[in-house]
């Protein structure tokens, strides 16, 4: 098939268009490049620079493609951002979602696979299954789940069949069979607490900061649920091939089933790194819920997934060895934009 991939030049579309592509299907990236990279993007991968934002722009790719599929990973994704701009998450997440949608309508491209987030529920003890109580607890959640809710609505109105993945905390790097790194997180600003953990031993930053030690966990800082980047990258070639099987309006939760607290992915970076790095602890940030961890007993079921890298040992060695190679991210190895 061939398989649309914006926001394919980000740490997940790329990954995802790598394993598309080893998969057999052709890709073609569109990215405005906004935070991505265009060393990110699969050699082998199309690439058109462009926004979402820009009609035009969209309505041309469309004309001069045929597309079979979509994979739509382009959003804004801070969290902490969007608590303080509601209005670029609305606009960008939402309503240029629905750019997309209305092109692929027009093009009779019937098949999407969306990256959700774990962001939509409600904060719970026990693992979530994609039927618990919905509750972002920030703007950014709120605007995957507005996006669920459209994509709803254009099943039934337009016959649009979709797969949305609700991706808990992304994380890893794609090595090569041999362990050399190929693609990884290098998000600006980064706020994820992988990277910003390892940014510690690299020498780049004196000390990672734990923000909030108050929550209702057991040592009382957030509790989430860390799933590798490949893992995520095998999901998406499995709903793509359920949804050329005729499936639609599929939601699943993606995580290992098992929550680590921010403690303790400090903890086992240090043991991984070697390093006894200084941690300090800051006020909460808006915006965070106490524990996100996924049951993905349904896409198991149902599709088949299974995790190769659950272990978030082996998931912090690959991160390590990404940034350890790449401690500027891409930077160094972009070509001209
Ligand atoms: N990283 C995570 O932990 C995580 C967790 C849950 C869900 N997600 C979702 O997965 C997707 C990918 O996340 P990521 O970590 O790879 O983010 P990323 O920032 O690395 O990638 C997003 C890409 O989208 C592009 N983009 C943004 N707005 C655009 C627009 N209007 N037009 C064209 N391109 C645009 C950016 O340039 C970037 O390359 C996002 O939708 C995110 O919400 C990520």
């Amino acid at each position: 098939m061939h398989i649309l991939v914006t926001g394919g030049a980000g740490y997940v579309g790329s990954a995802t268009s790598a394993y598309f592509l080893a998969a057999g299907h052709r890709v073609t990236v569109y990215d405005s490049l906004v935070k991505g990279h265009r060393a990110a993007v699969p050699p082998e991968a199309g690439f058109v620079r462009g926004d979402l934002a820009d009609q035009g722009a969209l309505e041309v790719l469309f004309q001069t493609h045929r597309f079979d599929a979509v994979a739509h990973f382009a959003a804004f994704i801070e969290a902490g951002e969007s608590m303080q701009q509601p209005g670029k998450y609305f606009r960008n997440n939402v309503a240029y979602t629905n750019n997309l949608l209305e092109t692929m309508t027009r093009y009779g491209v019937k098949k999407l696979i969306f990256s959700s987030t774990a962001g939509v529920y409600a904060s719970k003890d026990e693992p979530l299954c994609e039927d618990d109580p919905l509750g972002p607890a920030n703007v950014y959640g709120e605007t995957k789940l507005m996006i669920e809710t459209m994509l709803r609505w254009y099943n039934r109105v337009t016959g649009l069949q979709y797969a949305a993945l609700r991706y808990f905390n992304a994380c890893g790097a794609m090595l090569a069979p041999d362990g050399t790194p190929i693609r990884g997180e290098a998000h600006d600003p980064e706020t994820h607490l992988i990277p910003l953990t390892l940014q510690v031993p690299l020498g780049q930053r004196e000390a990672v900061t734990i923000y909030g030690t108050d929550y209702n966990t057991p040592d009382g800082t957030c509790i989430r649920d860390y799933v590798h980047v490949e893992d995520l990258a095998s999901a998406h070639v499995l709903a793509l091939e359920a949804l050329a099987n005729g499936r639609d309006r599929m939601v699943y939760n993606l995580g290992n089933g098992r929550g680590y607290s921010v403690r303790e992915v400090i903890d086992v970076a240090r043991e991984v790194t070697g390093v006894d790095f200084p941690a300090v602890e800051a006020e909460r940030r808006p915006g965070d819920a106490d524990r996100l961890v996924a049951s993905s007993e349904r896409i198991s079921r149902e599709l088949g997934w299974e995790p190769r890298y659950p272990d978030l040992k082996q998931i912090i060695r690959s991160a390590w060895a990404w940034h350890t190679a790449y401690p500027h991210g891409y930077e160094r190895d972009e070509p001209e934009r």
